[in-house]
C-alpha cells in the first residue's frame, strides 16, 4: 500500500484524514482498536482524558449538519482540546474574505487541526494541500465524495456487532448516487475483508461504474435483502439530485422502503443501520428505525470515540490500550 499519498507526513504517520481509499488496513484497524480504548470515557464520572490537552481544533463547517459537527466537538473536548465553532454565516467571508484568508487568520492563533465540511467534492483536500505544516486537516464530509470519519463509525459499530468482517454480507440501500457516506463505507468494507458488499437501489441512482467500486449491484430490494448480516439504509440526498430522478416518495417508498416485513428477509440477527438524518416514511419505516434491529443511536455515540481516535491518531498523541 503506497503511503505517499497527502494524508501521510515524511516519516509515514496520519497527518491528514480526508479518505479511507487510500489507506491500508492496518491504520483501519489502529483506528478501530483506539476508538475501542476511548468508548468508555462518555461513561466515566469525568467525562475528559488529557491527551490533547493544549492543542486547538476549529470546527469549519460550511454545510449543515447535527451529528457530525456535534460529536467532532464532543470528541475534542473529551480529549481536553480547545475548540472554536466558527459559525460560516457571521464570518467575515460575507466581506468578501477568501476561504485561504479565513483560514491563514486561524493559522495565526495558533490552531492545530481544521476540521471541514463541504459541498464541494475535494474541499478538504484542496485545504489540506494548503495549511501550514504543522496542522492537521480532517474531512467531515465533501461534496458526494467522501465522509470519512462516518465510515469508520460505522465500522465501528458493525465490528462491535459483528466481531469479524471475513464472514460478511453488507447490503446498502438508497441513494448511492449522491452518497459520500456509501463510498467510504465500500472503501472501508472492501478494505477491511468483507467479502459481499452490494449496492441496492433504483437505476437513476447507482453509479453506472458500480461494481469498479467492487460492489454486486441490486435493483430489486427482496433480492439485495437476502440474507445479509447488515443492512446499511441511506436517504435520498435531493440537494445534490439534478431533475427528476424518483417517481415519487410514496413510490420509492413501497419499491426501496425498509419495513418490519421486508427486513424478515435478510437474516434474523441482522442489524439495521442509518446515517442520518433519516426521513421515517421515505427509505425507513418508522417501527424499523426504532425497533430491536436498529443500531442507528449506537452510530452517534460510537461516532465520538471514533472521532476521538482519528484526531489524537492524526495529531500524534495516541492513546495506548
Ligand atoms: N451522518 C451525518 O453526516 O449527519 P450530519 O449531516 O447531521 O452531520
Amino acid at each position: 500500500m503506497k503511503q505517499s499519498n497527502i494524508q501521510f507526513d515524511n516519516t509515514g504517520k496520519l497527518r491528514h484524514f480526508l479518505t479511507i481509499e487510500d489507506l491500508p488496513k492496518q491504520t483501519l484497524i489502529d483506528i478501530l482498536d483506539t476508538a475501542e480504548n476511548f468508548s468508555t470515557v462518555g461513561t466515566q464520572r469525568a467525562k475528559k482524558v488529557p491527551l490533547l490537552r493544549g492543542k486547538t481544533i476549529v470546527n469549519l463547517f460550511f454545510e449543515a449538519s447535527t451529528r457530525t459537527r456535534t460529536t467532532f466537538e464532543l470528541a475534542a473536548k473529551r480529549l481536553s482540546a480547545d475548540v472554536l465553532n466558527i459559525n460560516i454565516n457571521t464570518s467575515s467571508t460575507s466581506k468578501g474574505e477568501s476561504l485561504l484568508d479565513m483560514l491563514r487568520n486561524f493559522e495565526a492563533m495558533h490552531s492545530d487541526m481544521f476540521i471541514v465540511r463541504h459541498n464541494q467534492s475535494g474541499a478538504a483536500h484542496f485545504i489540506a494541500e494548503h495549511v501550514a505544516p504543522h496542522i492537521s486537516v480532517i474531512n467531515a464530509g465533501d461534496g458526494s465524495h467522501a465522509h470519512p470519519t462516518q465510515g469508520m463509525l460505522d465500522m465501528f459499530t458493525i465490528r462491535r456487532h459483528k466481531k469479524e468482517f471475513h464472514n460478511l454480507r453488507v447490503a446498502i440501500i438508497g441513494d448511492i448516487m449522491h452518497s459520500r457516506v456509501a463510498r467510504s463505507q465500500i472503501h472501508a468494507l472492501n478494505r477491511l475483508g468483507v467479502p459481499e458488499v452490494r449496492v441496492v437501489g433504483p437505476h437513476t441512482l447507482i453509479p453506472r461504474d458500480a461494481n469498479a467500486l467492487g460492489v454486486h449491484v441490486f435493483h430489486d430490494l427482496r433480492e439485495g435483502l437476502k440474507d445479509v448480516d447488515v443492512i446499511i439504509m441511506l436517504r435520498l440526498q435531493r440537494e445534490r439530485m439534478q431533475g427528476a430522478m424518483l417517481p415519487s416518495e410514496a413510490e420509492y417508498f413501497s419499491q426501496y422502503g425498509l419495513t418490519e416485513e421486508k427486513i424478515r428477509i435478510a437474516k434474523p440477527d441482522a442489524i439495521v443501520m442509518h446515517p442520518g438524518p433519516i426521513n421515517r416514511g421515505v427509505e425507513i419505516e418508522s417501527s424499523v428505525a426504532d425497533g430491536p434491529q436498529s443500531v442507528i443511536l449506537e452510530q452517534v455515540t460510537n461516532g465520538i470515540a471514533v472521532r476521538m481516535a482519528i484526531m489524537s491518531i492524526a495529531l500524534g498523541r495516541k492513546q495506548e490500550s
